[in-house]
């Protein structure tokens, strides 16, 4: 037994997305997105779910307010629906669904937990889809216009920002490998579109500087961390890349101008270039306040030449899973952590996403959720681990509050500290909640 004691600054949050929980989808004048369109796709979803209704969070956001209140968190992470702002991704502007954040927002600050606004959590108007996407430039216009408004009719009452999340989810999960919205495989797309966001980003952050709103302004990619098989070149080689595609290639443009040499020629010799304009990078890489690190999992790669683009193919040697088949690997964590402070300075992180996979059920009104409370003791002790070390940590989100739609995986995959009866929409407190809820009061645990 060791006591894990986090800093008494440290700020503790949960962390959700607009399309994964609010519902009403075609309420209020709120517009269609990718999500809607590619869930509605038949063979899209697993078992064809999709997100009209969701936890229903736009009619029940005082009850889930209410949760986060008597868990005692700090802070809370939220997205805004683009198309509930912008019904066809640019104006006119939809003045109920603008209300609806208002409401939602000036409710959080009144129950004393402070609002982390991200703009952009996958839920692109369809009707920008339909001029091509993230893959035309107007797109990245439209999301500077979007954030502008948003900025400042926000200013003074959200001071947390995040741009982006997950940029390479929305490009490569999205439009190479073709498993999220919209679904599309192209390579060369996707490194068109992983440019664009970072563009979209930087430009954000400019404007967000230019109107001189008041608060801290980052975004959040996802990492993993890929251990070699073995200390030969070739493995090393190989889960350089494979970490080089969440890691290098969407941080050295944001703080060190440039893209990393050794992706940009592993996507040229598969015929991908990014279409680099000229002061895009200087845009890209505006400085930010924090980063945010969304981390679930890693694993050991070895190099093989028939393992996908990357020719990182990842062994199994045998680390547990969560629910969603993901492996459990704190160590993993800590190590990530590591190289971005190393790499990139010591710039202040946010772990703005981490959580498991368990789809314990309710028996007589509990949820036993012991893994997911063991998962999460493991991952906040990396957190320590880490701060020890000196990396700059300053809070961490528990993904995430509730169970919710898992995008492909639809309501199969549950998250949520609070569980979610998707027919009744009734909410039940899971142990890991009470857990968070002590862990949140006391800032240390035993492990
Ligand atoms: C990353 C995404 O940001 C979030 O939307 C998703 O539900 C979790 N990871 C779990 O997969």
């Amino acid at each position: 037994m060791a006591i894990i004691q986090l800093p008494k600054d440290f700020q503790w949050g949960v962390a959700t997305a607009a399309y994964q929980i609010e519902g009403a989808y075609n309420e209020d004048g709120r517009g269609l997105s990718i999500w809607d369109t590619f869930s509605h796709t038949p063979g899209k979803v697993r078992n064809g779910d999709n997100g009209d209704i969701a936890c229903d969070s736009y009619h029940r956001y005082k009850e889930d307010i209410k949760l986060m209140k008597e868990l005692g968190v700090d802070i809370y992470r939220f997205s805004i629906s683009w198309p509930r702002i912008f019904p066809t991704g640019r104006g006119p502007v939809n003045s109920k669904g603008l209300e609806f954040y208002h409401h939602f927002v000036d409710e959080l600050i009144a129950n004393g937990i402070e609002p982390m606004c991200t703009l952009y959590h996958w839920d692109l108007p369809q009707s920008l889809q339909d001029i091509g996407g993230w893959a035309n430039r107007e797109v990245v216009e439209a999301f500077v216009e979007y954030s502008t408004f948003i900025f400042k009719e926000f200013n003074g009452k959200i001071k947390k920002w995040i741009t982006i999340n997950e940029p390479w989810c929305i490009s490569f999960l999205s439009n190479y490998e073709g498993k999220h919205a919209p679904g599309n495989h192209n390579l060369q797309l996707a490194v068109t579109i992983s440019h664009h966001l970072l563009l979209a980003h930087g430009k954000a952050v400019k404007a967000f500087r230019n109107l001189g709103i008041e608060g801290e302004i980052g975004y959040a990619p996802n990492v993993e961390w890929i251990e070699p098989f073995s200390s030969k070149q070739e493995d090393q080689d190989a889960c350089h890349r494979g970490m080089g595609i969440f890691i290098e290639w969407f941080f050295d443009p944001v703080f060190k101008g440039k893209y990393p040499d050794f992706m940009l020629d592993w996507f040229e010799q598969n015929g991908a270039v990014p279409e680099i304009q000229e002061g895009d990078m200087q845009m890209i890489s505006q400085p930010i306040d924090f980063v945010g690190i969304n981390f679930y999992t890693g694993s050991v790669g070895r190099y093989n030449k028939e393992a996908g683009l990357l020719e990182v193919e990842k062994i199994n040697i045998g680390y547990q899973t969560t629910d969603i088949g993901w492996n459990i690997y704190p160590e993993g964590f800590y190590k990530v952590l590591n190289k971005i402070n190393n790499q990139y300075g010591n710039i202040p992180i946010y772990i703005t996403e981490n959580g498991a996979c368990y789809n314990d059920e309710v028996i007589n009104g509990r949820v036993k959720d012991e893994g997911r409370i063991e998962y999460l003791k493991q991952h906040l002790t990396s957190i320590r681990r880490s701060i020890e070390t000196g990396v700059n940590i300053k809070g961490y989100f528990a993904w995430s509050l509730l169970d919710n739609f898992e995008w492909a995986e639809g309501y199969d995959m549950r998250f949520g500290l609070v569980h979610i009866n998707f027919h009744t929409l009734e909410r039940t407190k899971k142990d890991s909640y009470y857990w968070y809820k002590k862990i949140v009061r006391n800032r240390w645990f035993e492990i």
